[in-house]
């Protein structure tokens, strides 16, 4: 069989800094555990519009669609920020989200122990804790019509619409129970259905899909609004947690934030599932390509290494594989290693992206 296919767009500022980090454990893989993947690169952003005048091109664009995964850097930076919104560096990574039709996106909160003291929250809280916020990405409040702003009478009102359909609902239900079968077989949904419509057909849709094809994941529901206080409170209650745009948006920046660092933090974001039965994917670190530390070796490449990893659990089904990276971070954590943003106030010496790197392949060892 045909080794599955990777393409890397690695992007701007730190995104090819982290994404060499990312490589060399691909090559690993390769080496050490017999994983070979065709890895293909492209450029996306603004290396993109420098060479093609266009953030993606139509060829980049095909090789993503044809891609079992997708890696993604960081795009943008001061350089781009004059140029016409149409072919702004964040209209290429906006453009393989939409054509893709990601519409399940994946912000785990994994509080490594090393870290656990970072928290804002204590460390019981926090330490050990490993969630996954499925946030829907296509729909909802923020796409929903009508909207604008207009007049009425001789006041202003504005306007937002949430809607979601039942199909809307199911898919994204659907790839949170998936995950869920993949973890440890538990799905809290949220919305409010004590308030809104569409929250009652939220709930109705997901108790539905899980009857019928996930009996065995264990399910609950929410209110989003209580979900928020309890991911504060007692955030390991949870496993899988899944919701609507707007509730996502908000409820994932926040179990964000449970952990520690932007450079950490990675994410996926799944599609329909492609005729070989993988979703369509594309894996990135939540951060954006830093310009004020691009170029100086500072960047923490952990955030795109565990971006990798979740590509490897949930694309690749080598869960193991991704739990021997995600243990490699771990232990060069626990060995006390630091890059810059993961140092406080008192210092220390931090470590460089590539000696991070080094560090992480070392441990893989
Ligand atoms: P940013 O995420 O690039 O940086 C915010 C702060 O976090 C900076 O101080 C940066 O140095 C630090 N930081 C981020 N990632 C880090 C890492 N791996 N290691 C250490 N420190 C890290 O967000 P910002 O500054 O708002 O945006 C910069 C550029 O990135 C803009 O052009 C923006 O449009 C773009 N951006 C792109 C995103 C993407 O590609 N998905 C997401 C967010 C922003
Ligand atoms: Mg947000």
């Amino acid at each position: 069989m045909a080794n599955p296919s990777l393409l890397i767009l690695a992007g701007d500022g730190i995104g090819p800094e982290v994404m060499a980090e990312v490589k060399r454990i691909i090559g690993w893989m390769g080496a050490k555990r017999g994983i070979h993947f065709d890895v293909s690169e492209d450029l996306v952003g603004g290396a993109a519009y420098d060479v093609h005048g266009v953030p993606l091109a139509d060829a980049t664009m095909a090789k993503a669609q044809a891609a079992d995964a997708v890696l993604l850097g960081a795009v943008g930076g001061p350089k781009y920020d004059k140029l016409d919104f149409s072919v702004k560096p964040e209209r290429g990574l906006l453009r393989l989200r939409k054509e893709m039709d990601l519409f399940s996106n994946l912000r785990p909160a994994q509080c490594f122990d090393a870290l656990a003291d970072f928290s804002s929250l204590k460390r019981d809280v926090v330490a050990g804790l490993d969630i996954v916020i499925v946030r829907e990405l296509t729909s909802g409040v923020y796409f929903g019509e009508p909207r604008g702003i207009f007049k009425e009478g001789n006041e202003r009102v504005g306007i937002n619409t949430q809607r979601y359909t039942e199909s809307e609902i199911a898919r994204v239900a659907k790839s949170a129970f998936e995950l869920a079968r993949k973890r440890s077989n538990k799905v809290c949904s949220m919305e409010k259905a004590n308030v809104m419509e569409s929250g009652i057909l939220w709930r109705d849709v997901v108790q539905e899909v899980h009857d019928r094809d996930y009996p065995d994941v264990e399910l609950s529901h929410m209110y989003a609004d209580n979900g928020a206080m309890q991911l504060v409170r007692w955030p390991k209650q949870f496993d899988v947690i899944v919701t609507d745009n707007l509730f996502g948006d908000v409820l994932s920046d926040c179990a964000a934030m449970l952990t520690g660092s932007l450079g950490m933090l990675p994410s996926a974001s799944l599609g329909a599932p492609m005729a070989n039965g993988r979703p369509k994917a594309l894996y990135e670190p939540v951060h954006g390509s830093a310009p004020d530390i691009a170029g100086t070796g500072k960047a923490n490449p952990i955030a795109c290494i565990l971006s990798f990893a979740m590509a490897l659990r949930y694309s690749f089904d080598l869960g193991d594989e991704a739990t021997r990276v995600e243990k490699a971070v771990e232990k060069v954590l626990a060995d006390g290693l630091r890059t810059a943003d993961l140092m406080g106030p008192d210092g220390g010496t931090p470590v460089s992206t590539t000696q991070m790197g080094d560090a992480v392949l070392a441990a893989l060892d």
